[in-house]
Formats: structure tokens, C-alpha cells, sequence
């Protein structure tokens, strides 16, 4: 058996985006920086691809600026912003992913500004009022950046709300929306967001490959420096097939986003059912029913007894789940989210994807009553 619940780490490439990209790694492989017909193949290609994603945010195709994903995104953003936005503030939360966190640690080194962190309520709910009363606070020019979705207990942004927030206090706002893109649709007409991060791998498009929203009244500048590509915004020749991978990945999700929310959140509701009615003693981290992210279900197991070694024994029984970020899942240090909330050792996140179905949710029920109802009748 090989069932893949970890797709908030990654999703299996959508055939359809492989279909989408082959051309691009066979015939067109024009660079399209180049005047030739070849190039320009090429930079048509790249263009559409910013057009389609521009359009399902509702902005404008010189606001999209293709990258090598949420982590590039998120650092191009922060280092503007302390760098060349003039930020003497940045208002986030301590569960950002370590792309944020990570990054500004290292700013912090270097630029001068301060860190106010928002108070989450007890489920890493972000505390508005707090905000409201943060953003309030100075004079000083700020950028609110907080994630739509958690990646790990799938806790949901009010965006709306955030961003009119931020809007009222003229603070910049950036949200990291590196889980939500192409299944929660954002409107940028309708919500005031200045910048925003995307990535093709966490919607059945290609690794390496995401974009980054630039409200067009704040300038920036690039992380990388050499060739003009990208509107001198990100040097170095694109990566094409990524980038029409992730225009594809973008067009399917927005195609059928209706019956894939429909179809996870069963999934996850049936799952969460199911395991309560079992195993009473274990709970739901985060926020739960729509103020969770329907692909994200975190469950703490830590008041149940033997639940070492869990996340192992459900991987040599085939199931791939993650007890964090794929960049703290293993035997280190855990994660940081789950530390901040103080939740214990114990907690799986089970993510689904629109590929998962729901024999596999049986499986891994069974599995896990085996696993741990049997370690009670001992
Ligand atoms: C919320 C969030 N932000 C940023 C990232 C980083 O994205 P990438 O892996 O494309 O660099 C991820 C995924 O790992 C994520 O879940």
C-alpha cells in the first residue's frame, strides 16, 4: 500500500500540467530572452502563463513576477521590504513558515526595524483586535505579514478582515498564501493585499517553480542580479516549463476548485468523524470546520498511550503523513508551530489532495486502530 497523505509538503504532478509542459522540454525550447521565432515561442508561452495567473487574481499582468517558489517569494518580499519600502515594523506570528521566520532573523541582523508578533488565541487563531490595536501602535511605516493558511495545522487567515485592517492603519500587507492559491480564489480588487506568494508544487504543478504578487504602487527590487528577464525583477533565463506548468496547475485548480473542495473536505470531515468516534482521546490542533483549511487536518495523539514512534510505523504500513513542514519532519527538533501552541509531542497532519480517495481514509483508520488500540489491550 502507498497512500499519500502529505500533500501540504508536496502534490503528485496532474497529468494534464505534465501534458501541458512536454512540448516545452521537447520542441520549444527556445530561450525567451532571444528574437528568434524560437524565442519567441517561447516568451508567448511566458506571457499567457502571466495573463492566466494575473487574471485569476484579479490583478494586473505586470503585478506577477514568476519564481522558484514560496521561498523565494517570501524572501524577495521581506528583504524589499526593510531594504528599499523604507519598513521600520513588521507585524507576523511566530507559526509563519521558517521562509518568513528564517528570513527575519537574518534581516533583522542587518536592517533596522522592529518585530511585533500578533496574539494567537489558544488554536493559533490570529487575534484581530490584537492586530487592530498592533497596527494602531506607531506611526512608523509597517508591513503586516501573515500567512492565509498554516501549512501544518491549516489554521485560516480571515484575509478580508486582515487586509482592511492593515488598509485602515496604511500598514503594506503581505500574506503568504503559498498553501491556498488555486483553492481558496483570492480577488485583489476586492482585497487590499500589497504582495502575495505562490508555488506550483502545492497544486499538482512543478517543483521549482511560483510566483509573486507586487502591488504595482510598491517598486521593488530583485534578490537576483544579471539579466533583465522578468522585468529586471528576477535575473537569470526562466524556468519555462515551470512556468507554463504552473499557468496549468493554476487554470485546472480554478477549473475545479468546486468539486475538489467539495471532495477534500468529505475527505476530512469523514476522517475526523470517524477517528473522534474511535479514539475519543484524540483531538483536532487548530482551528476547526471553515476556519481550517479543507486539505489540512493536524490531530494530536498525545493523550493517548504508545504514540512514540507513530509517524514511523504508519510509513512501514504505507501511509506518508508528516508530524510538521517537511523541513522539520525526521527526528529533529519538531515543529516550531506545534511548539508555539504548546500542543505536545504526539501530532500527525494528514493532508489530502484531490487524488486521495476515501478507502484510503478506511485504510489508514484501520491502521491506526491497530496501531494504537492494540497497545491498550497489552
Ligand atoms: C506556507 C508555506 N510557505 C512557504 C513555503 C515554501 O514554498 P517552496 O517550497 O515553494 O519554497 C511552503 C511550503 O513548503 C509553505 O507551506
Amino acid at each position: 500500500v502507498n497512500v499519500y497523505f502529505d500533500n501540504a509538503a508536496t502534490t503528485q504532478l496532474d497529468s494534464k500540467v505534465l501534458q501541458a509542459m512536454l512540448p516545452y522540454m521537447e520542441s520549444h525550447f527556445g530561450n525567451p530572452s532571444s528574437i528568434h521565432a524560437f524565442g519567441r515561442k517561447t516568451r508567448t508561452a511566458i506571457e499567457k502563463a502571466r495573463k492566466n495567473i494575473a487574471a485569476h487574481l484579479n490583478c494586473s499582468t505586470a503585478e506577477i513576477f514568476f519564481t522558484s517558489g514560496g521561498t523565494e517569494s517570501n524572501n524577495t518580499i521581506l528583504l524589499n521590504a526593510v531594504q528599499n519600502l523604507s519598513i521600520k515594523r513588521i507585524i507576523t506570528s511566530p507559526i509563519e513558515h521558517h521562509c518568513v521566520l528564517h528570513t527575519l532573523d537574518y534581516l533583522k541582523q542587518h536592517f533596522q526595524f522592529t518585530i511585533e508578533y500578533v496574539k494567537l488565541n489558544e488554536q493559533g487563531g490570529v487575534d484581530l483586535e490584537n492586530l487592530d490595536t498592533l497596527c494602531a501602535g506607531s506611526n512608523e511605516k509597517t508591513l503586516v505579514c501573515l500567512m492565509h493558511a498554516n501549512n501544518e495545522i491549516g489554521n485560516l487567515l480571515p484575509i478580508q478582515e486582515a487586509a482592511e485592517i492593515c488598509q485602515k492603519h496604511l500598514c503594506l500587507f503581505h500574506s503568504d498564501t503559498v498553501q491556498t492559491i488555486g483553492k481558496i480564489p483570492i480577488d485583489l480588487q476586492k482585497t487590499p493585499i500589497h504582495f502575495l506568494a505562490g508555488a506550483g508544487h502545492k497544486i499538482y504543478g512543478p517543483k521549482g517553480s511560483g510566483f509573486l504578487y507586487i502591488n504595482s504602487n510598491n517598486p521593488c527590487k530583485p534578490l537576483l542580479y544579471g539579466g533583465g528577464q522578468e522585468r529586471n525583477m528576477r535575473a537569470g533565463t526562466e524556468n519555462l516549463y515551470g512556468i507554463v506548468g504552473l499557468s496549468k496547475a493554476i487554470e485546472i485548480a480554478h477549473q475545479t476548485i468546486e468539486a475538489d473542495t467539495h471532495h477534500m473536505k468529505n475527505l476530512k470531515n469523514y476522517f475526523l468523524k470517524q477517528i473522534q468516534k474511535q479514539m475519543p482521546q484524540v483531538t483536532q490542533n487548530g482551528l476547526t470546520g471553515d476556519q481550517s483549511l479543507h486539505t489540512i487536518l493536524n490531530l494530536n495523539f498525545t493523550d493517548f498511550p504508545k504514540t512514540d514512534m507513530l509517524l514511523m510505523n504508519l510509513d512501514i504500513e504505507g501511509i506518508c503523513a508528516s508530524g510538521g513542514s517537511a523541513c522539520s519532519s525526521g527526528l529533529d527538533a519538531g515543529s516550531h508551530v506545534i511548539q508555539a501552541l504548546d500542543l505536545g509531542n504526539n501530532s500527525i497532519r494528514f493532508s489530502f489532495s484531490k487524488f486521495n480517495q476515501i478507502t484510503e481514509i478506511d485504510y489508514a483508520l484501520n491502521t491506526l486502530n491497530k496501531l494504537l488500540l492494540s497497545s491498550v489491550a497489552q
